[in-house]
């Protein structure tokens, strides 16, 4: 595992894109594992900027996401979908039928969740894989259980989860309760793994990820079996690590 210690959130978005840009370049019709959620926003941003600049090309690349929650419209701008468009792939050259995600409106989970894993399947798996990490270590919506599930599924997201993600949401009760989510099997099967975590609130998650025992209490902490792992993270997200 390589760790990647940063000054602040702006670098790190930096840097990890850095990583991205360097799969797509290096192998342009790559598949890449995607995620949502504040921490990959300026590394979004910084791909966008190459693109503009003419650095990036994205028009054979295949995107496959982790996660979607259940029962959200595609349109509503809290999905999963809206996000990745709203930030990513409107911006960029990606082919929009090679971009996949969970189909939250899907209401038959095991459908959902076994098209889904077809799907990936089908891509020949992420050659890189970007992972931030819930406050609870979980990974994707892997929340801590005593299993570490092999495949996609639906899972009842935790009080914590769903508190930490109220933000976005007019209030707690709008946050939905179910999500689906690329199972660890699937995660760990990617090629490269990259992981991007910063500030002080996720100092706890990322001490016990990637140091302490490995333990689906902590569904982070798997990564640590993975052969190649880049993080990249800030000195506030690192200040329990000692490096
Ligand atoms: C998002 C995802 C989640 C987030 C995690 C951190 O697709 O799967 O695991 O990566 O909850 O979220 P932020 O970045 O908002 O702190």
């Amino acid at each position: 595992m390589r760790i990647y210690k940063v000054k602040d959130y702006a670098e790190m978005s930096r840097k990890a894109a850095a990583v991205m840009a360097a799969q797509i370049v290096a192998k342009p019709d790559c598949v890449l594992g995607l995620a949502t959620g504040s921490t990959p926003i300026g590394l979004y941003k910084q791909l966008v900027e190459w693109y503009k600049s003419g650095d990036l090309d994205f028009s054979e690349v295949t995107t496959v996401n982790l996660d979607e929650y259940k029962g959200l419209p595609k349109e509503n701008d809290q999905s999963y979908y809206y996000f990745m468009n709203d930030n990513l792939f409107s911006h960029v050259n990606v082919d929009k039928s090679r971009t996949f995600l969970p189909d939250g409106t899907q209401p038959d989970a095991e459908k959902a969740c076994t098209e889904y894993d077809e799907i990936v399947r089908a891509t020949g798996g992420a050659d890189i894989q970007l992972l931030g990490l819930g406050h609870n270590g979980h990974i994707g919506f892997n929340e801590p259980s005593d299993v570490f599930k092999k495949n996609t599924h639906c899972v009842d997201l935790t009080e914590s989860t769903i508190k930490a993600n109220t933000r976005f949401f007019a209030s707690e009760a709008d946050v939905p309760r179910q999500a689906y989510t690329m199972g660890i099997g699937t995660i760990m099967s990617a090629k490269k793994i990259l992981v991007v975590a910063s500030g002080a609130d996720k100092a706890d998650a990322v001490y016990k990820s990637f140091f302490g025992p490995i333990t689906p209490q902590v569904q982070g902490s798997v990564l640590q079996l993975h052969p190649d792992v880049v993080v990249v993270a800030d000195e506030a997200a690192l200040s329990k690590c000692d490096l």
